[in-house]
């Protein structure tokens, strides 16, 4: 999820995964040696959200972990006590609604524990008015940012420091537990499950100041180096040299950064935005390359909305190069997979979000269908102060083109036939609405025997305003 920065003008939804079926929510968590756990949130049979557990002074919540943002927010219960200093803040997400998202409260210190870390004197948003789609209704109720400090990456900052505050007093969770063990490195990797399309795996990892074992060799990954704008909310910006389909370039566009080389776009890796936002461009570029997909109007419940349409057995490859690697895209990323409930036809169309960039930021965010494909180490140099000066990241690829090729056949259709199965479900045995409330009330009642959508409804949403601005 990212944060609003002075320059942002346009804000693409491609938070809030809303799917109209939740057939169940999945949690798949993996301990990792300092305690951190990531776990997957799935929806309507799609990895929605990553969460983690997260504590301030005693009360347990559940997280979102996001690359994009800095500061943590928290919807707690009414009688959690904290230290408040009355101060009110407004941050400002892209998300959930039109245009922007606020998440409104006050801001509040108090001891933050997560895994084996805990910092007191933790500043963090207690939140009394989101508006963050869905969100609460999968069980989350906070975000934890773990990208740069300062004003105006850290709204809180921003707010402590006009309040007269010393600026340190904002500074995000990472950046207290780092100064806890000035010997040591200052970093964090993440994993990024695969729980989608029924699959089943579940890898995912969040570290801090160690390696998953299991990608131990990132360690000799190239080094790339953070792109630092002045000025601009601080990102995990890195440069993106090509995008190919199959393995043959597609043309890019102009960068919307003027600092930027021909041919190459800047993307910021952002695990609170569940797709990607990618210039309208490039997803033309891309998706006309692969074989059988065509632009068309698809008929959503939310109306007819043109988009990119792709079989849904594709196993093709695309391919984003950075830092010098090659990262293949798993092609079950490729697509988000809507079922018509008239015709019970599955059609699978592009899950990014088109947008034309960012003036002055970055080009595209890659979100949760990017970062699934690779291990990531977000590293603040040795000096945090002076971060994101110093600041790199390391990517070793972590989807194999030949078994991810595999994988399509096993998933998609059980994934397909899932979504049409429940569809047929009579409403009594409807999971949703064994819960005893009210057929004429619930939600999920209401929807039995009717659309399934294993879909985000945000996804519908941003086709249906960007096919209006398009136009
Ligand atoms: C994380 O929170 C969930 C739900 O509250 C709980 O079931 C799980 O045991 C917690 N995990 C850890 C490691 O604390
Ligand atoms: C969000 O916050 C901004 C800035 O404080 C304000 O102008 C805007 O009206 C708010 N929007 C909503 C939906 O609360
Ligand atoms: C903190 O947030 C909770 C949940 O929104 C709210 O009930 C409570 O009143 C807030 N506390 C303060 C002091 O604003
Ligand atoms: C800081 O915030 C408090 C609480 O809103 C307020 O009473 C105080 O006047 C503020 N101080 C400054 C210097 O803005
Ligand atoms: C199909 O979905 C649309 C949109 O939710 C709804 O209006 C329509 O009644 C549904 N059709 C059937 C046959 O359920
Ligand atoms: C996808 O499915 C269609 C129809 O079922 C079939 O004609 C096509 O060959 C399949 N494509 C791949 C790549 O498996
Ligand atoms: C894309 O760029 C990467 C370097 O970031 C390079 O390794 C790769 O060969 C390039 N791929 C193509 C198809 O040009």
């Amino acid at each position: 999820m990212w944060s609003f920065g002075v320059f942002f003008i346009l804000a693409v939804i491609v938070e809030r995964s809303h799917a109209l079926v939740v057939r169940g929510t999945r949690f798949q968590s993996r301990d990792q040696t300092n305690g951190v756990t990531l776990q997957s949130i799935a929806q309507g049979g799609v990895d929605a959200r990553y969460t983690t557990n997260l504590t301030i002074n005693g009360q347990n919540f559940n997280a979102i972990v996001d690359t994009g943002s800095s500061d943590i927010w928290v919807i707690p219960p009414a009688d959690f006590t904290f230290d408040n200093t009355g101060i009110p803040t407004v941050a400002t997400f892209g998300g959930g609604s039109l245009v922007v998202t606020n998440v409104s409260g006050v801001i509040g210190f108090g001891t933050v524990g997560l895994g084996s870390y805990s910092v007191e004197q933790q500043v963090f948003q207690n939140a009394t008015f989101i508006d963050l789609g869905d969100v609460e209704n999968l069980g989350i109720n906070a975000l934890i940012g773990l990208s740069f400090g300062g004003a105006p990456s850290s709204p809180l900052t921003a707010a402590l420091e006009k309040n007269g505050s010393n600026p340190t007093d904002g500074n995000p969770f990472l950046y207290n537990v780092f100064a806890q063990t000035p010997g040591q490195d200052n970093f964090i990797g993440i994993s990024l499950s695969r729980t989608d399309d029924l699959e089943g795996t579940a890898d995912a990892s969040f570290t801090i100041n160690e390696f998953d074992p299991k990608y131990a060799a990132v360690a000799n990954a190239p080094i790339i180096p953070v792109i630092t704008i002045p000025g601009v909310v601080d990102r995990w910006r890195i440069l993106v040299d090509n995008i190919s389909v199959d393995g043959v370039d597609v043309p890019l566009p102009s960068s919307t950064l003027s600092s930027v080389p021909d041919g190459s776009l800047v993307a910021f890796l952002d695990t609170g935005t569940p797709t990607a936002s990618v210039p309208p461009a490039v997803i033309s570029s891309v998706f006309s390359q692969i074989p059988g997909a065509v632009f068309k109007a698809v008929d959503f419940p939310t109306g007819a909305v043109q988009v990119w349409t792709v079989p849904c057995n594709t196993t093709t490859i695309v391919s984003v190069g950075m830092g010098g690697q090659s990262f293949p895209i798993h092609p079950l990323d490729l697509s988000a997979v809507f079922v018509n409930n008239d015709t019970n036809e599955a059609t699978c169309f592009s899950p990014w979000a088109p947008a034309p960039g960012f003036q002055g930021d970055s080009d595209m965010i890659f979100g949760d269908s990017f970062m699934r494909n690779f291990y990531t180490v977000f590293n603040f140099g040795d000096d945090v102060s002076q971060a994101p000066a110093g600041s790199t990241i390391q990517l070793p690829s972590q989807t194999n083109p030949t078994s991810a090729q595999q994988d399509v056949a096993k998933a998609r259709p059980a994934l397909i036939a899932a979504a049409s199965l429940v569809e047929d479900a009579p409403a009594s045995t409807s999971p949703a609405s064994a819960g005893g409330a009210p057929a004429a009330t619930s939600p999920a009642a209401k929807h039995s025997g009717q659309p399934r959508l294993v879909v985000s409804h945000a996804i519908l949403i941003i086709f249906t305003i960007f096919a209006f601005l398009l136009q």
